[in-house]
């Protein structure tokens, strides 16, 4: 048995926010973001209305509704994101009473793995569906990363990139052998966790220093207090309460992890890059997503980009990118659609899919 997408929706907020309104926030320019990013605008969401759950139920109903299922059909949640609603409990079970899914059968997982969360989502899913143990389950990544942006110059290099959004999808089993996810590929590598990193408040209590062996001064007390996990003043001032990214040495991952993981699925299903109908790369640079398709040797009809649009939303990124695709009509049965991203971690991911 296999799995299938069965339906898939997306939904992003209102707000549309260009680069020269961040311009008049930050040191930045029009110029500067379009020329190292793609990025035109992205979209916010409405503060105190809108949130990363509230976000992902709009995408959940249409892709219910193009499932031909109802929200309480579905069996199992699993919810990818970076900005949470709450520390806990996670957004799956929030979403879970945003559709009013009330039978205990149903299950809820969430996962964080930023910006390949969508693809460890979909793998987790497929890996339930093949055993026979849920028969509707639901994928969503969503964010609202512009609750938690640096607004000033300081936060530039990440603050421009990123905007809010939500993709969602319903997967289910189907026993048509020429249909379903054909293979998901994930990987991990932990050893630059805070090149491209949300830290703080966390448990390393202001001492996570000792992985990255770099000295911090985060104001904290000494070592042997408890109970001070919280934000100090110290680091609201100097802006410690905000993601961090060493652009440069991402991007250079991204490039060499993008091409790599494609062809391992492609290597697995016997496929080759000129076979793809549809890459659709998570959204994280133009300039990456162009590299990718250049090293594959892909038509600009192979690929998918709408980062000029939305900006990166993680987790979001990969099933928006899939649902305008496919709304666009250039995704359709039969095809042969790759999924790929990398990010935060590092993970990184993808995932084969004859429509
Ligand atoms: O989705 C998860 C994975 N994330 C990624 O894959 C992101 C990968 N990295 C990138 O996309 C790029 O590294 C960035 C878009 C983040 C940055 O582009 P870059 O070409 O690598 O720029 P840079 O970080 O090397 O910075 C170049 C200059 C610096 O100034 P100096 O030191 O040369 O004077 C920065 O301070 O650009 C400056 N800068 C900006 N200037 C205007 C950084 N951000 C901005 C900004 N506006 N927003």
């Amino acid at each position: 048995m296999r799995s299938k997408i069965a339906g898939i929706g997306h939904y992003v907020p209102e707000r549309v926010v260009t680069n020269d309104e961040l311009s008049r926030f930050m040191d930045t320019s029009d110029e500067w973001i379009q020329e190292r990013t793609g990025i035109k605008e992205r979209h916010y969401g409405k503060k105190h209305e809108e949130t990363t759950t509230s976000m992902a139920a709009i995408a959940t109903r249409i892709a219910c509704e193009r499932a031909g299922i109802q929200p309480e059909d579905i069996d199992f949640i699993i919810f990818a994101t970076l900005s949470p609603d709450y520390y806990f409990p996670g957004c799956g079970v929030l979403l879970q009473r945003e559709l009013g899914i009330t039978h205990k059968e149903a299950g809820a997982l969430d996962i964080r793995n930023q910006c390949s969360g969508f693809l460890y989502a979909l793998s987790i899913a497929d890996q339930f569906i093949k055993t026979g143990m849920y028969k509707n389950i639901l994928v969503v990544g969503s964010e609202m990363h512009s609750m938690g942006l640096d607004f000033t110059t300081r936060g530039r290099n990440v603050t421009v990139i990123f905007g809010d959004g939500a993709g969602a999808a319903i997967i289910q089993p189907t026993d048509n052998p020429n249909q379903g996810i054909l293979t998901t590929k994930l990987h991990s590598d932990g050893t630059y966790a805070e090149k491209l990193a949300f830290i703080n408040p966390g448990s390393h209590g202001g001492y996570h220093s000792r992985h990255t062996g770099e000295e911090v001064d985060y104001g904290y007390p000494p070592k042997d207090t408890y109970g001070e996990i919280f934000m100090t003043q110290h680091m609201m001032d100097n802006g410690m309460q905000y993601p961090n990214m060493e652009g440069q040495f991402v991007f250079k991952m991204a490039v060499q992890k993008f091409p790599e993981v494609i062809m391992e699925a492609l290597k697995e299903a016997g496929l080759q890059p000129s076979d793809i109908n549809m890459l659709i790369p998570h959204q994280a640079n133009l300039r990456i997503s162009q590299f990718v398709q250049k090293t594959l040797r892909l038509s600009d009809d192979q690929v998918w980009n709408n980062i000029q649009k939305y900006g990166n939303t993680t987790a979001a990124s990969v099933p928006i990118a899939l649902c305008e695709a496919w709304e666009a009509g250039k995704v359709k049965e039969g095809d042969l659609v790759c999924l790929a991203a990398f990010g935060s971690g590092f993970t990184w991911g993808s995932a084969l899919i004859r429509w």
